[in-house]
């Protein structure tokens, strides 16, 4: 907490602003006298934020060496790391408009070149794992990802039943939504030459997931 309000006073031309976050403390750091272009700083809550910063600076690492869109890592300390700013339209915005854009391909592509990641078994895939759909970008028809606190291997309907999830959340009953689903897995399908099925139950598990999720946040705030 100490290093956040250093950096505040470090900052007193409000060339500093914060992201929505509800874990972190999440800033983005205008050019300045020591950067040339505008970065992100993180920094991590507890438990364990040092576990984090190692997990999320590795997978980011891992990603770029893939080739695949995530904010290149470039400085990692004990208390936050640095990347690049994205900027473009986070994919939150985009659902909430019912934008059914070349942004669905994107993603779609984007999450199957993750899911092409074997973990080392080979039986699973890596995940993107927190699907919310603010930690995705979309910059000049690409999609980046964001937020890699958990390295999770695993069965590739998890990552997409939470997308699903994630467009539809409490507005299940809007065509729209599902119009922007069925792309989704479309696209995602001819990416992968396989057909997606039983994704109803994965899409279910995050309804669950969430509302449990959700009730536990409100039971603490009332507490
Ligand atoms: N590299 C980045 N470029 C642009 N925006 C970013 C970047 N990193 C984070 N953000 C913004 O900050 C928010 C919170 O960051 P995130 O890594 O997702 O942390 P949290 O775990 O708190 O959700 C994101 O939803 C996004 O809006
Ligand atoms: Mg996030």
């Amino acid at each position: 907490m100490r290093s956040i309000n250093k950096l505040r006073n470090n900052n007193p031309d409000n060339s500093m602003n914060k992201f929505f976050s509800r874990r972190n403390h999440v800033f983005l750091l205008k050019s300045g006298r020591f950067h040339s272009e505008p970065v992100v700083i993180k920094f991590y809550s507890e438990p364990e934020p040092l576990e984090k910063i190692k997990t999320e600076s590795r997978i980011l690492n891992m990603l770029q060496r893939y080739q695949i869109n995530v904010p290149s890592l470039i400085l990692t300390n004990l208390n936050f790391i640095i990347i690049e700013y994205i900027p473009g339209t986070p994919v939150s915005e985009l659902g909430l408009n019912i934008n059914k854009g070349s942004w669905i391909v994107a993603l779609a592509e984007w999450m199957h070149k993750i899911h092409n990641i074997p973990s080392k078994n080979k039986k699973y895939v890596f995940l993107k794992g927190d699907c919310n759909l603010r930690n995705f970008i979309y910059f000049k028809n690409r999609i980046y990802g964001l937020d890699f606190e958990e390295e999770i291997y695993g069965d590739p309907r998890l990552d997409l039943g939470e997308i699903c999830f994630f467009i539809l959340d409490v507005h299940s009953k809007d065509p729209g939504r599902w119009e922007m689903i069925k792309k989704f897995i479309t696209a995602y399908e001819n990416c992968s030459g396989n057909k997606i099925s039983h994704l109803e139950k994965f899409i279910n598990q995050s309804f669950k997931n969430a509302k449990k999720r959700r009730k536990l946040k409100k039971d603490s705030l009332e507490h």
